[in-house]
């Protein structure tokens, strides 16, 4: 674990917290998956009742972050993403497990996700006690036309 992480919860479009998630984003993602978010698109989403942001720092340098969108009693793991230099010493799984938190306390009974086959996030998620539901094949297009398959995983709270 990483001496002095902390993590922040923003449930509003908070304009430090998405310039600090986009400096991770634009570090986190391959452009060869196409898979980052815009700036107008998490500010979008942000604006919907029922999403969160929390964001992993160590003082002002923000590591990582995972963004969830809820609607009644289930929510979807939208993003997650750890900066490279701070992967594989917990990052990534601290905030998922703080989502999964967050989500109970909002009495949530579902998180659901979806993820490239070929993510090494899978590990992480089925780590985390996700299971998988199913498989859509070449879901996705990468920026140099390659087609990869989705994985849909969902987490049962109540058990
Ligand atoms: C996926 C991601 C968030 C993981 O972050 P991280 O901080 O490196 O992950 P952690 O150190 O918390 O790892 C937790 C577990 O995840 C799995 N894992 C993480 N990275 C892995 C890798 N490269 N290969 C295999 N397993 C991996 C392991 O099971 C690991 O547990 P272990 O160390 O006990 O084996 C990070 O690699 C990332 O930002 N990737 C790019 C963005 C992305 O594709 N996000 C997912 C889809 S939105």
């Amino acid at each position: 674990m990483i001496p002095g992480l902390a993590l922040d919860i923003y449930e509003e479009a908070d304009r430090n917290a998405m310039s600090d998630a986009m400096d991770v984003m634009v570090a986190a993602f391959d452009p060869i998956y196409g898979e980052a978010w815009t700036l107008p698109q998490l500010a979008g989403v942000m604006m919907m009742p029922g999403t969160w942001l929390t964001i992993a720092h160590v003082d002002a340098t923000p590591l990582g972050f995972a963004l969830v969108r809820s609607v009644l009693d289930e929510c979807e793991l939208l993003l997650l993403a750890v900066a490279p230099l701070w992967r594989g010493r917990g990052v990534g799984e601290t905030l998922l497990r703080d989502s999964l938190v967050t989500a109970r306390r909002k009495s949530i009974i579902s998180m659901n996700l979806e993820v490239r086959a070929t993510n090494n996030a899978v590990r992480l998620y089925e780590k985390t006690g996700f299971e998988y539901v199913h498989r859509r094949p070449g879901y996705y297009r990468g920026n140099d036309g390659q087609l990869y398959d989705a994985l849909s995983f969902r987490l049962d709270m109540r058990m």
